[in-house]
């Protein structure tokens, strides 16, 4: 009897490991035993495995059957290695050819069907890093898992599709009924449920009348991805003006798209996709989420949560203040650092999550509080308290600190039609470029991220347009963070106006 082997694929965050699937048949008693699977998942899988095979007509050998996922050291997670073992277990019993190279990615269904599994993206990405050139899938995944450049995908509906495409006697299997045709032809998900979604509806700029300040904070927060803090009374378009965020910032590039689709991949939220997402996302967790919610976790392996979906686009947290204390404290870590490491008894994860933050809030817990105050029925007490649960270490990150006050009605009764987006993100992209130019030698790409150090050091600017800075921080009125974040702002200024300063 030959061993059968095949290849599966383990992700721990976003990274893919190759599993090797060992199939042995002995001699002795009937039983199956899976080797290298956490216990929980163990007996699922084996009681899968072997219904699929059986209603596919293919059963599995009543003899001993031994399956083995090697490394037994990388955490796995049960279901997206069943088709490897299925196939790895008959091909020690004889009954299909030999594989070769193949990876194979899927659930099984009792009934033999194979079933989507999360982050096929970054799991067929691992496939095409590690060499192999032929990547097996559910139907409903392929077009995913096309999205990676340099692998042969192949797609099937049935564990008996499969079996046919590798040399099982066609006699006995159960196969769909038009699959004479579609058992060699990789198949799309077309049959499925993989409808995929229309693109969201991105609200325009033009929907905005007056604010004519915030507007600006808004093209320059895009323009320089600096964070964004926007205080004002209900009512006053805070929300309106986070939502139109993501329409200002440019399109991803392929690198970043692949990041960014692989994560949504992972959330099941990429399934039946056949294009990278190129726009920045926006995720906007509602405040009386749980920090799973919003950064990650959950049982078995952590899942990202929206500050990873939200990598390379907009993480809007409105009603900042009213976060649980403990989500907002974790937010510092990935604004640091780009990641997001959740560590659980079932293994660490990391995933990026190198967003644009924006908050949003209301003066006080009553909101009214205004800068003439006249509406407001806090106590001096609770208004500062209230602004105290956004903490300073998270602040001090945030470049763009902005008051909205409600649209004027002479603004909002003119009835002229704003400035749309599409102009505004022009002027953006031209900023990011000029960025670009000037600041990859660094290793940045927007002023939001470059240090304080690097700007001061490279970019020194004339003593006299610094002057009232540097007085500032004399009398102790501006910290140096202040001072750099002053620094950043004032460099994207200039770079919306397509002006240098440096010599
Ligand atoms: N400048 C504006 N131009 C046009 N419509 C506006 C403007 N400001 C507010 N609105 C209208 O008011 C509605 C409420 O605005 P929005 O929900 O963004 O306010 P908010 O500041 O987020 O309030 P809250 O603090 O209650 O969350 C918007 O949906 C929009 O219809
Ligand atoms: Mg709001
Ligand atoms: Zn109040």
């Amino acid at each position: 009897m030959p061993l059968g082997r095949t290849h599966g694929v383990a992700l721990v965050g976003l990274t893919g490991h190759i599993v090797e699937v060992e199939a042995d048949i002995g001699q002795t008693l009937p039983a199956f035993v899976l080797l290298g699977l956490p216990d929980a998942s163990l007996h699922e899988a084996k009681d899968r495995i072997r219904s699929a095979a059986q209603n596919s007509g293919i059963p599995l050998s009543r003899r001993k059957i031994t399956v083995n996922l090697i490394p037994a050291t990388l955490p796995k997670r049960g279901s997206s290695f069943d088709l490897a073992i299925v196939v790895a277990a008959l091909r020690a019993a004889g009954d299909i050819r030999d594989p070769g190279q193949a990876v194979f990615i899927a659930e099984l269904g009792l009934d033999g069907r194979l079933r989507p599994v999360r982050g096929v993206l970054p799991a067929v990405m691992a496939a095409a890093g590690a060499g192999y050139s032929d990547v097996v899938v559910a139907a409903a995944n392929a077009d995913e898992a096309r999205l990676v450049p340099g692998v042969k995908v192949h797609g099937y509906r049935t564990l008996a599709e499969v079996a046919l495409a590798l040399g099982a006697d066609p006699l006995h299997l159960v196969l769909p009924e038009d699959s004479e045709a579609a058992a060699e032809v990789s198949m799309s998900s077309a049959d499925d449920d993989g409808a995929h979604p229309a693109p969201r509806d991105v609200p325009d700029m033009a929907d905005v009348a007056g604010q004519g300040d915030a507007r600006m904070a808004l093209e320059v927060a895009a323009a320089g991805a600096h964070h964004l803090l926007m205080t004002g009374p209900p009512g006053a378009g805070k929300t309106m003006l986070a939502e139109r965020l993501p329409g200002l910032l440019p399109d991803l590039d392929d690198s970043k798209a692949m990041e960014v689709t692989a994560i949504h991949s992972l959330g099941g939220i990429a399934a039946g996709r056949a294009s990278l997402i190129r726009r920045p996302p926006f995720e906007s967790p509602h405040h009386s989420s749980t920090a799973v919610a919003i950064i990650g976790g959950g049982t078995g392996i952590p899942r990202p949560g929206a500050a990873s979906r939200a990598h390379r686009g907009v993480l809007f947290l409105d009603e900042a203040p009213e976060y649980h204390r403990g989500v907002l404290d974790a937010l510092r870590q990935p604004l640091e650092s780009g990641q997001l490491v959740i560590q659980r008894s079932a293994g660490t994860a990391s995933y990026p999550a190198r967003f644009q933050l924006v908050l949003a809030a209301n003066p006080c817990p009553c909101g009214q509080a205004s800068a003439k105050g006249i509406n407001c029925t806090c106590t001096p007490f609770k208004r500062r308290q209230y602004f105290t649960r956004i903490s300073g270490p998270l602040l001090d990150r945030v470049d763009i600190q902005l008051s909205v006050p409600r649209v004027s009605f002479s603004d909002f009764a003119t009835g002229e039609t704003a400035e749309s987006s599409a102009v505004v993100a022009e002027r953006v992209k031209r900023a990011r470029l000029q960025q670009h130019r000037r600041l990859a030698p660094f290793g940045c790409e927007t002023n939001a991220e470059v240090p304080g150090r690097v700007l001061r050091n490279h970019f020194p600017l004339d003593r006299r347009i610094t002057r009232d800075m540097d007085r500032a921080l004399e009398r102790e009125t501006l910290t140096a963070r202040g001072y750099d974040r002053v620094l950043r702002v004032a460099w994207t200024l200039a770079d919306l106006r397509g002006r240098e300063t440096d010599r």
